[in-house]
């Protein structure tokens, strides 16, 4: 699949991967690379300029672009908030939840204690954009949303900011629940995020250079493991493990972004 927003300048460039029914596929690579754009495309806000994206074996352009949508937990990068109450957001795509499956939701990940600190729990105003909340915040609430949804798919483009060591440990151990017996396609900024999905496929300047386990593509001594040194080392914890198969250690690590040329 090829993909460029004008002419010939490719964003994207013979793009080929399968995700089978309950797989967890995540994709990194530095800023620019062509993450956003992907999901963009698999939810059809641009079309390819050749080749096809299937779900289900179905061409996503024979498919109703606001069902394909629906079927899918989104979680994309700039958390999308209308202004309107907590509870109101969270059932957005599913007006027919009742308050108590919101806030089991809102448990789960790990979003429901902050809701009852605020002036109003879930009656709270919230402005547009969410300019009153955290980036934390908002993406715990984009979870929320997610889980109640309970899509079979879920399509999370992690936020890039970074947020406190107690808000990344929050989000890492709610996105582990949120992935749970779900088909999932994750771009994580944060390689600790991804340590234990099915298949990692790295992106740099819109191909894809390499696929693996992170144990595998850590052997491999490839742009992955590049993107794993800098961020090890830029956490300030000393050189990464030898064994691939060492733990990686969770803690406020720079996000790959801030690193651009890997090649
Ligand atoms: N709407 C757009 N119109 C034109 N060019 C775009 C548009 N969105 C992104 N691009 C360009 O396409 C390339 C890929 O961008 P994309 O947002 O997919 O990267 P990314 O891998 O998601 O980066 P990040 O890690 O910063 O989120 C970049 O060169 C970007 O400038
Ligand atoms: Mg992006």
């Amino acid at each position: 699949m090829w993909f460029a927003y004008r002419d010939q300048d490719w964003v994207l460039q013979d793009i080929s991967f399968r995700v089978e029914p309950g797989e967890r596929i995540a994709l990194v690579g530095a800023t620019g690379s062509g993450k956003t754009t992907l999901t963009s495309l698999l939810l059809r806000f641009y079309e390819p300029q050749r080749g096809t994206i299937r779900v289900d074996g179905r061409d996503v352009r024979d498919l109703d672009a606001r069902a394909l949508r629906r079927r899918m937990g989104l979680v994309l990068q700039d958390v999308f908030l209308f202004s309107g109450t907590i509870e109101g957001n969270l059932r957005l795509g599913n007006p027919g939840l009742d308050r108590a499956a919101v806030e089991r939701a809102a448990r789960e990940v790990n979003a429901h204690e902050f809701i009852e600190r605020m002036p109003h729990g879930y009656e709270t105003a919230v402005e547009e954009r969410g300019a009153t909340l955290s980036v934390g915040q908002k993406q715990l609430l984009a979870f929320a949303r997610a889980l109640a949804a309970d899509p079979d798919l879920l399509l999370l483009d992690e936020a890039t900011s970074s947020v406190d060591t107690h808000t990344e440990a929050l989000i890492q151990s709610a996105l582990q629940r949120l992935m749970r017996g779900r088909t999932c396609l994750v771009i994580a900024h944060r390689l600790s995020t991804i340590q234990d999905v099915d298949r990692i496929i790295v992106l740099h300047h819109g191909r894809i250079r390499e696929t693996g386990t992170h144990a595998e593509l850590l052997e491999r001594r490839g742009i992955y493991y590049r993107l794993y040194r800098l961020q090890y080392a830029g956490g300030g914890r000393g050189a990464p493990p030898e064994q691939p198969d060492e733990p990686w250690v969770a803690g406020a690590m720079p996000a790959i972004e801030r690193f651009t040329d890997l090649s």
